[in-house]
């Protein structure tokens, strides 16, 4: 199992370009299915996560040319195989998103049902109610989902109202509701940045989708959609979890390549604790710490545009180096704090209460052998490490690798001591696991 070690205590200066969204390249990859046509992405991430999609496009006989490594032509005109299996499912939640698109063109879609995961149960029941709102037949077989659309093979479109606010629920609607009959209106639908991207590209694909980015959003079936070129949004978590990295360094990083429009509420937050944060352009941020030390601050994490549960972790790392008391509330997932044991082995005071943390700060961390639990948990570790006094070993760091290119390189590229150690005894992988492990090495 692969580890990072981290010395500590080193002041970040210098430049840091931001990676695509992978949040808003899984779901773009998916919406490949629904069209025979090419669809072309610039700018996809090279994560883990990325690579577990690509597989399930290929495994379901669609064509992925990369001609350039950040560049994915993706076509699905031999589709011949309707589900995601277990294995990926189990390795990469997003998967889901295969459900909408072949549903919509194909008529039928079968998806493993995906378990717990570490962060809480993560169940798809809005999905699955709002694909039945559209007509599909949907009925749990030996732990997969499968889904028809009525008879004729084509969804209908319908009025969906949302019980609570879903990513990838919004997004697996959207992208069945472009090929239904008719209209289709999605209430308390989710506005992340991510959702938009979405709505550009299948717009681009020839669809009628309006209103992405509030909460209603319309879309008026069409026949059939066609081939596109996108460019995948900047990730607004990884900008996030840099801005936290200059702050909690001391440090002083020019970000680039990112959208501060996607995450201003983010930014208000730290601006709030003290971190000084200039907008260099419209894709630049300049940010650096802090002349009168951090301020504690409470936070609570909501649906977008309130504070994003993905960067919930990598504050609380940033709190633990800020003067005085602060409640950190998480609403999205039930079980979201296994980073908080690790950091009180740093020597972060913080106490858990069901859905809240308080964290009293600020506190001297210092290095230790800590485990990474899930993607965000991993960054804010990280974050933590790079703050601390001493080495610290971070143990199971694919986590980090499903969702942040090349951490590491980017890291030690601003003056962080940090470097990936490759074990002679390892816990063995799954199989799909194993493949793109190889693929990212
Ligand atoms: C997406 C993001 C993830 C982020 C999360 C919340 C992707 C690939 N992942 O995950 O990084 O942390 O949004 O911003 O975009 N829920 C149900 N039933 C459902 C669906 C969701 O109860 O059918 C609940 C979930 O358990 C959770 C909440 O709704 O409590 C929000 O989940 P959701 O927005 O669906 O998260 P994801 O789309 O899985």
């Amino acid at each position: 199992m692969e580890k990072f070690r981290i010395s500590g205590g080193r002041p970040l200066r210098g430049r840091i370009g931001i990676s695509g969204a992978k949040n808003s390249a899984l779901p773009c990859m998916a919406a490949s299915l629904l069209t025979p046509e090419t669809v072309t992405l610039h700018n996809i991430p090279y994560v883990r996560d990325i690579i577990t999609q690509r597989r399930l496009l290929e495994d379901l006989g669609s064509t992925v040319l990369t001609p350039e490594l950040r560049t994915n032509k993706i076509t699905a005109s031999n589709i011949e195989l309707f589900e995601a299996p277990y294995e990926l499912v189990k390795t990469m939640r997003a998967s889901v998103l295969a459900l909408g698109p072949l549903l919509a063109r194909f008529g039928k879609a079968k998806v493993s049902l995906p378990g717990g995961c570490a962060i809480g149960t993560r169940p798809i029941d809005l999905h699955l109610t709002a694909f039945q709102a559209l007509g599909a037949e949907v009925s749990l077989e030996a732990g997969d989902v499968v889904a028809r659309a009525p008879s004729g093979g084509r969804l209908r479109g319908s009025e969906v109202r949302f019980d609570k606010v879903t990513v990838t629920g919004t997004e697996n609607l959207m992208m069945a509701a472009a090929l239904a009959v008719g209209t289709t209106k999605l209430h308390n639908a989710a506005r992340e940045p991510e959702i938009t991207d979405l709505a550009e590209l299948l717009n681009k694909m020839g669809a009628r989708v309006r209103g992405a980015g509030t909460p209603t959003i319309t879309i008026e079936g069409v026949e059939a959609l066609g081939g596109a070129e996108h460019t995948i949004i900047p990730d607004r978590i990884e900008t996030g979890t840099f801005l936290v990295a200059a702050a909690i360094t001391k440090g002083e990083l020019e970000i680039y390549n990112c959208r501060p429009e996607h995450l201003a509420i983010v930014i208000a937050k730290l601006r709030e604790v003290g971190v000084l944060i200039e907008e260099v352009n419209q894709s630049t941020l300049r940010v650096s710490c802090c002349p009168k030390g951090l301020t504690a601050r409470d936070v609570e994490t909501e649906p977008h545009p309130r504070f994003p549960t993905d960067m919930q972790a990598q504050y609380m790392a940033l709190m633990t180096q800020a003067e005085g008391k602060s409640v950190i509330t998480e609403t999205i997932f039930e079980n979201r704090f296994m980073h908080a044991s690790e950091m009180q082995r740093m020597g972060a005071r913080i106490q858990i209460e069901a859905h809240r943390a308080t964290v009293e700060g600020a506190t001297v961390l210092t290095g230790a052998r800590v485990q990474a639990s899930d993607l965000r948990a991993s960054a804010s570790l990280v974050l933590a490490g790079l703050a601390a006094e001493g080495e610290t070993i971070i143990d199971r760091v694919y986590h980090i690798d499903r969702g942040y290119e090349k951490i590491e390189d980017k890291l030690r590229s601003v003056g962080a001591e940090i470097e990936r150690l490759r074990d002679s005894i390892t816990t063995p992988l799954n199989a799909p696991e194993q493949a793109v492990a190889a693929e990212i090495a």
